[in-house]
């Protein structure tokens, strides 16, 4: 049996704030290991719908993102850092609501036919946050999660170590250079610090027992998705 992912291991939510508040100023690529995936991730949403969310939003780059498709999106985050800098960056003409909140204690009043998370959902219990995720989805609405986990066993640190020359050949490719800006470096390898990830095993048993016959897929640098539809 496999353990519930405990909150104890968890930053807190004051520590995630500041460390992203801090870490916004950084945000600069327009490449990075989460927008490698975005148009993958788009695949699995209708050319146009209703309303979406995307939890954790950062700097709203997926956000706006779904706003292209969709009639009315709300993008949710921690950091009001971060926040600003979605806000910025956001066509008037789009029609994005940013929200300031802690995911876990937000009361939301509507419910979407996208919710998304990317590179978020570690930073908040497992199956709490997937339980309230799958709450606010509309009947034959789409769950996506972008997210990174821990490797176990050889296999799994085999594809991991393989990301490291992948991960240089793309930045290279989209960036011009080879590692991050050494700024954004050293304020990544601070807060990983507070990092904790789930292993996939963690992830298939919550995944098994809240959303029946998701689609788990383990991806090139160090991440893995989850694509669920609510039945209509
Ligand atoms: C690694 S960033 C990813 C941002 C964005 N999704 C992206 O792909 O660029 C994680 C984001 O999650 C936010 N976050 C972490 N815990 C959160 C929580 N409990 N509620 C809302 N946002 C949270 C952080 O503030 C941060 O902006």
């Amino acid at each position: 049996m496999v353990s519930e992912f405990s909150t104890s291991k968890f930053a807190s939510v004051d520590q995630i704030r500041a460390d992203f508040d801090q870490l916004a100023a950084f945000d600069n690529e327009s490449w990075n290991h989460n927008t490698h995936y975005h148009d993958w991730l788009l695949r699995y949403v209708p050319a146009t719908f209703e309303s979406a969310l995307d939890v954790g939003c950062g700097t709203g780059a997926f956000t706006r993102a779904l706003a292209k498709q969709s009639g009315r999106t709300v993008g949710l985050d921690l950091s009001p850092k971060m926040l600003h800098r979605a806000e910025v960056d956001s066509n008037e003409s789009v029609r994005i609501e940013y929200v300031n909140a802690d995911f876990l204690s937000w009361n939301a009043s509507e419910t979407f036919d996208v919710v998304a998370s990317i590179a978020t959902l570690h930073h908040m219990p497992l199956e709490s946050s997937l339980k309230k995720m799958k709450l606010l989805l509309r009947p034959g609405g789409v769950l996506l999660v972008l997210d990174l986990y821990q490797a176990h066993g050889i296999w799994e640190n085999f594809t991991n170590l393989s990301s490291i020359p992948y991960s240089a050949f793309l930045r290279l490719k989209h960036e011009g250079r080879i590692r991050q800006h050494p700024g954004a470096r050293s304020a990544w390898d601070k807060h990983a610090r507070h990092d904790v990830f789930p292993t996939m095993r963690e992830i298939r048993s919550v995944c098994g027992r809240i959303l029946p016959h998701a689609i788990i897929r383990r991806h090139a640098l160090w991440r893995y998705s989850i694509v669920w539809r609510r039945e209509p």
